[in-house]
């Protein structure tokens, strides 16, 4: 039902005549698809696609597997746009050239044998230190030119144990916090821009996100998406014990949604009906070859924590320290590769990394991460989850395992569940009040 009203929200946005529109557009289209496979028409959870040798569908779902792949096929560009383009839509408009306080080709700490003539410089910046010093959490904001009076609303739990790190790309935004960057590649730009010039200089915790939280798409995703975020920071005690990373990878919670090591994004269709533009292509692709030169994790771990789409999560300093300052230098050079013009911005990196940042940063368990069983049950058991049909574990590695003992999500029709902690703790992933009802 909640799926429903999504579509009905995005209608109510349509009028909007900000740039955004089209977005609205792509997201009802995918949100009907979404709201078809709620409804059974569908009638499977989206497994098995990129994974062919660990198939579990029945023969009886397999016709229904083939529409849907089908479907999928169809949508994914759009998915693509919605899911992952989006936000960086928002953000990807001209570039602008330098503006103040740009520094090009400053040190590099890229080992020399790694460096490559047709990898851009890197650029460094002359930014501020972060203020207060000692605050335990930086928010780090991707902006465009977005209305940002959510911050006061959103950010009212963590009184003032926070420190904005408001990344403006380009020249849109007047606002005085503003750091001001070039408007390169999507959010991961400013993202890759804080932790390089700020990698030894971390809050023990930062949160990234995207400007855009008054986007109403998808039953106000984003804003929900950071809610449950700060949901997971609002008391000292929580930032205490913080556990190293939190993320809703995508409409709840428990969303799981598979890494597909075949993704490609050659061609980009920037609006609902509008002509497709040709990406601008990674140095490597698929996604899994890039993983695999560009992020030093096993691509059995990010089958494992799958991804997550419009990156919006916190992770603590160590997390984020795993990996050498040089490693974030490379992905963004990698994204410096696509400034030009005739790719409106849209890299095919930008989205890799997109889907990278949470088998980046999530905690590694050898077991089960995707799950239709809790922790004790055995292959041949009911699956999980308030399955409305009867289903049986059919793949033992989908169990979950003792350290994230319950599957949650399991449901039918929406893909597998997530195992998670015993205590679910607090989930609050919706979109306060404060938000929602601001006048347009
Ligand atoms: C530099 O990049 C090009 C194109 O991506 C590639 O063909 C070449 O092998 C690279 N050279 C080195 C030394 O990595
Ligand atoms: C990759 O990570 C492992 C530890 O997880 C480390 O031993 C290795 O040196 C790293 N490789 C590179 C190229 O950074
Ligand atoms: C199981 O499904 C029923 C009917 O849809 C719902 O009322 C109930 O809350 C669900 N239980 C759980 C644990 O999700």
């Amino acid at each position: 039902m909640s799926k429903r009203r999504r579509v009905h929200n995005e209608e109510g946005g349509r009028g909007r005549t900000d740039g955004r529109t089209w977005a609205i557009g792509l997201c009802l289209t995918v949100a009907v698809l979404f709201a078809l496979a709620s409804l059974q028409v569908l009638d499977v959870p989206q497994i098995g696609l990129t994974e062919p040798h660990k198939t579990i569908q029945k023969a009886n779902v397999a016709e229904a597997l083939l529409r849907l792949e089908k479907n999928q096929k169809s949508a994914r560009l759009e998915r693509t746009a919605l899911e992952g383009g989006a936000p960086s839509s928002t953000l990807r408009a001209e570039p602008t050239g330098h503006l103040d306080g740009s520094v090009a080709g400053a040190p590099s700490t890229t080992p020399p044998g790694q460096s490559n003539a047709s990898e851009p410089e890197m650029i460094w910046y002359d930014l501020p230190r972060r203020s207060p010093l000692n605050a335990q959490i930086d928010l780090v904001i991707a902006a465009f030119r977005e209305d940002l009076s959510w911050i006061n609303v959103m950010m009212e739990p963590m009184a003032s144990d926070f420190a904005l790190r408001l990344y403006c790309k380009g020249d849109r935004l007047k606002d005085p916090r503003c750091l001001r960057i070039d408007n390169f590649g999507g959010e991961e730009y400013a993202y890759l821009t804080h932790i390089t010039h700020f990698y030894d200089d971390l809050a023990p915790i930062t949160i990234f996100t995207l400007g855009s939280i008054y986007d109403r798409g998808w039953d106000w995703l984003k804003c929900r998406k950071l809610n449950f975020v700060l949901s997971q920071l609002d008391t000292p005690e929580r930032r205490q014990n913080f556990p190293g990373f939190a993320t809703m990878a995508h409409t709840k919670p428990d969303s799981f949604h598979e890494f597909e090591g075949f993704f490609t994004l050659t061609k980009y269709q920037n609006h609902a009906g509008g002509t497709k533009t040709a990406s601008c292509r990674a140095s490597i692709t698929p996604l899994q070859k890039w993983f695999e030169a560009f992020i030093n994790v096993s691509l059995a771990k990010a089958r494992h924590t799958g991804v997550l789409y419009n990156p919006i999560f916190a992770v603590s300093r160590e997390r984020i320290r795993q990996f050498p300052r040089s490693m974030y230098e490379r992905l963004l050079r990698e994204i410096l590769r696509c400034t030009a013009k005739e790719h409106e911005g849209v890299a095919e990196a930008g989205h890799y990394l997109e889907r990278a940042w949470k088998p980046m940063f999530e905690t590694y368990i050898k077991d089960a991460y995707k799950c239709s069983g809790h922790f004790g049950q055995k292959k041949g058991d009911l699956a999980c989850c308030n399955q409305t049909k009867t289903v049986y574990i059919e793949l033992p590695w989908t169990i979950c395992s003792e350290s994230r003992p319950i599957c949650s999500g399991f449901v039918d029709g929406a893909g597998w569940g997530t195992c998670m902690p015993a205590d679910l703790g607090e989930r609050r992933d919706t979109c306060p009040e404060g938000i929602r009802m601001k006048p347009k």
